[in-house]
């Protein structure tokens, strides 16, 4: 009597449970909710927890530039190491690295500013009308690169439409041009332009900077026009042969 007494109170209480929506059995042996209630969770353990998320390094292009640049001990490794970095969007737009001509070693060492179409092309400085006209002053005071004078630039990858390179695209590649000069050991610079003398003296202003000795990175420094404007200026270029002679004097004086 008793047990048909259990059988009919566990089916009702089954019914009441299926009408509740509670259709399948999940396990053999029920579980008390309410005595679980009591039962807090454990805090989690420190080794449980997901890893912090991983913030991308932010990366100093000059540091990583300086850092390439001082590694390299002479020119073709320093050529290598400007190959291999990544951090300029210059590179992206850019056929060749522009890296130097002339004769390394040489008295004179020329800084210009960028590659342009026809250097981007060849992947030598100076080859366009601005490098023409530069080869023509050079032969007048007895230089050239065929011979004695070895010539290069603050951006060795051609900017987009030549534009004018970003102050802090110029501060990048300064490492690469202090070492450039460290390991090419001329007499003497000659900027052209207000790129290289921003690059090198670390301020423009060409039209009262040219024609004036300065001294950069123990070296004595010359700005002069950068043959690109001589070309649209012709008035200019009277001032630039007495940069020239100014040249000439100081490495005569220099014999
Ligand atoms: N102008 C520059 O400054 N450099 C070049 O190589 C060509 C044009």
């Amino acid at each position: 009597m008793e047990s048909e007494l259990d059988y009919w109170g566990a089916k009702a209480l089954l019914d009441w449970q299926v009408e509740l929506g509670a259709t399948e059995a999940m396990l053999d042996a029920p579980i008390d909710r309410y005595g679980l209630q009591d039962q807090k969770p454990k805090p989690a353990r420190a080794s449980d927890a997901p890893p912090p998320p991983v913030r991308p390094k932010k990366i100093d292009p000059i540091a990583e530039a300086t850092k390439a640049a001082r590694a390299a001990d002479a020119l073709p490794s320093l050529r290598a190491a400007m190959e291999a970095f990544e951090h300029c969007d210059l590179k992206r737009g850019a056929r060749n690295l522009v890296f130097a001509d002339g004769q390394a070693g040489a008295r004179v060492m020329i800084i210009g500013e960028a590659p342009g179409r026809d250097e981007d092309l060849e992947g030598k400085p100076f080859v366009g009308r601005a490098g023409q006209l530069l080869d023509k002053m050079l032969t007048a005071i007895d230089l050239s690169r065929d011979k004695n004078v070895y010539i290069t630039n603050v951006l060795p990858w051609r900017p987009p439409q030549n534009r004018d390179p970003l102050p802090a695209e110029i501060a990048m590649l300064v490492p690469f041009v202090e070492r450039h000069v460290a390991l090419a050991q001329p007499d003497v610079l000659v900027l052209m332009g207000n790129i290289s003398c921003q690059a090198v003296l670390g301020k423009r202003g060409i039209t009262r900077l040219r024609g004036t000795w300065a001294e950069a990175w123990g070296k004595p420094v010359l700005p002069m026009f950068h043959p690109a404007y001589l070309l649209r200026q012709a008035p200019a270029k009277r001032q630039a042969w007495a940069d020239l002679l100014e040249l000439r004097a100081r490495l005569n004086s220099l014999n």
